[in-house]
C-alpha cells in the first residue's frame, strides 16, 4: 500500500519587537549629538522607514526569538515539548556557539532532546530555514519545526555611518511549521552567489581574543538595490512556476522588508497590486531574518491573511543569496 503524501503547513505565527520604539526624528536627534546629520525626509524618501526598534543592551537574540516562538506556539495549540527541530535563522546570534536555537530550546523549558540548529543567510534566513523544515517535514523526519528569524542588527551597526545605522532594526518572528495531508508550502526556491559576499558583508571575527577586522555592518546600498531588484523578481516566477501557478493567483506578497522601493519594483514587476504587499518597513525597518516573519505575522493578525489564500515570501539579502517560498495557508 502507498503511504499517504507528507506535506508542510503553517498552523501558528508569532513575533515580537523589543520595547524601544525609535522614530525616524529621535534617531536623528540622537545621531546629530554625534555629528552625525540625517533627517526624517531622507529616511522616508529613500527607504519608506518611518521608525525601528532597538533592543536594550541586556536583551539578546533568543530572548525576542523565545517571545515570538512562544506566540506562534500559542497560535498552533501545540506545546512546546512537541517540537521536535528548532531552526533558527540570524546574523546576529547571541555568542559564536552554541546555536542561538539552542539557547531557544532551553529557554523554552524543551527537554525532550529535539534538534536545534542555526541557519546564516542573512536577510534570506527566514526563506532558507522555512525550505529546510519543510523538507525535514515531507522526507517524513520530524512532525512540527519552529522555524524562526530574530536579529538584534542594533549591535553589528555602526552609528557614525549615516548610509547604514539609519536601515536596521531589532525583532523576531517564528512560525511552527507542522506536518499535514494538505498542501501548506507549495513551493520553495533558493539561490546564492559568494561573488558578491563583499557588497553586503560584516567582515569581522573573533581571532585571539580580539576582534580582527570590522565587526560593523558594511553595505554598497547601490549595488545591493540593483541586484535585489532582479532576482526578487525571477525567484518570484521560479516557485510559481514550481508550484503550476500564475502571478495573479498569488494573494498575498511579502518581500523582504528593506526599502519600499525595492518592494514596490517587486510587486510591479509580477503585476501585483500594491495592496496586495504587506508592509512592515515602515514601522519595523530592516529586520534582517526576522522582517518576513515578523511582517507574516502582523497580517495573520490583523484578520488580512486568512486560511487557504497562498501568500508569496522573498527574502535577499547578504551572502549574496535569494530565496522564495510560496504558502498556502
Ligand atoms: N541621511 C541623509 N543623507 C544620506 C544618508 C542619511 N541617512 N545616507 C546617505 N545619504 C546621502 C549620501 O551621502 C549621498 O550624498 P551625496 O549625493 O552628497 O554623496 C546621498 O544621500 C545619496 O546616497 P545614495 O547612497 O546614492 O542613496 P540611495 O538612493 O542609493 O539610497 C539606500 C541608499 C537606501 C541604502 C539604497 O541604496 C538601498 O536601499 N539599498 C538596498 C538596501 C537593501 O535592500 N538591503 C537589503 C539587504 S540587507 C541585508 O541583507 C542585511
Amino acid at each position: 500500500m502507498t503511504q499517504p503524501a507528507i506535506y508542510s503547513r503553517v498552523i501558528g505565527t508569532g513575533s515580537y519587537l523589543p520595547p524601544r520604539r525609535v522614530s525616524n526624528q529621535q534617531l536623528a536627534e540622537e545621531l546629530a549629538a554625534r555629528q552625525v546629520e540625517t533627517s526624517d525626509e531622507w529616511i522616508v524618501a529613500r527607504t519608506g522607514i518611518k521608525a525601528r526598534y532597538f533592543a536594550p543592551p541586556d536583551m539578546t537574540t533568543s530572548d525576542l526569538a523565545v517571545e515570538a516562538a512562544r506566540k506562534a506556539l500559542d497560535m498552533a495549540g501545540v506545546d512546546a515539548q512537541a517540537v521536535d527541530l528548532i531552526i533558527l535563522a540570524t546574523s546576529t546570534p547571541d555568542f559564536v556557539f552554541p546555536s542561538t536555537a539552542c539557547l531557544v530550546q532551553s529557554k523554552l523549558g524543551i527537554t525532550n532532546g529535539c534538534a536545534a540548529f542555526d541557519v546564516q543567510a542573512v536577510c534570506s534566513g527566514f526563506v532558507y530555514a522555512l525550505a529546510t523544515a519543510d523538507n525535514f517535514i515531507r522526507s517524513g523526519a520530524y512532525r512540527n519545526v519552529l522555524v524562526i528569524g530574530a536579529e538584534t542588527f542594533s549591535r553589528i551597526l555602526d552609528f557614525n555611518d549615516r548610509t547604514t545605522c539609519v536601515l536596521f532594526g531589532d525583532g523576531a518572528g517564528a512560525v511552527l511549521l507542522s506536518a499535514s495531508s494538505e498542501p501548506g508550502v507549495l513551493s520553495t526556491a533558493l539561490h546564492a552567489d559568494g561573488r558578491y559576499a563583499d557588497i553586503l558583508c560584516v567582515p569581522g571575527n573573533v581571532h585571539g581574543g580580539a576582534i580582527q577586522g570590522n565587526a560593523f555592518l558594511y553595505m554598497d546600498g547601490q549595488a545591493v538595490f540593483k541586484l535585489a531588484v532582479g532576482v526578487l523578481e525571477k525567484v518570484a516566477l521560479e516557485a510559481l512556476d514550481k508550484a503550476g501557478l500564475e502571478a495573479s493567483q498569488i494573494d498575498w506578497l511579502i518581500p523582504h522588508q528593506a526599502n519600499i522601493r525595492i518592494m514596490l519594483s517587486t510587486a510591479r514587476k509580477l503585476h501585483l497590486p500594491t495592496e496586495k504587499m504587506i508592509v512592515t518597513v515602515d514601522e519595523h525597518g530592516n529586520t534582517s531574518a526576522a522582517s518576513i516573519p515578523l511582517a507574516l505575522d502582523v497580517a495573520v493578525r490583523d484578520g488580512r491573511i486568512q486560511r487557504g489564500q497562498r501568500v508569496m515570501l522573498e527574502g535577499v539579502g547578504g551572502g549574496f543569496t535569494w530565496g522564495a517560498a510560496l504558502l498556502r495557508m
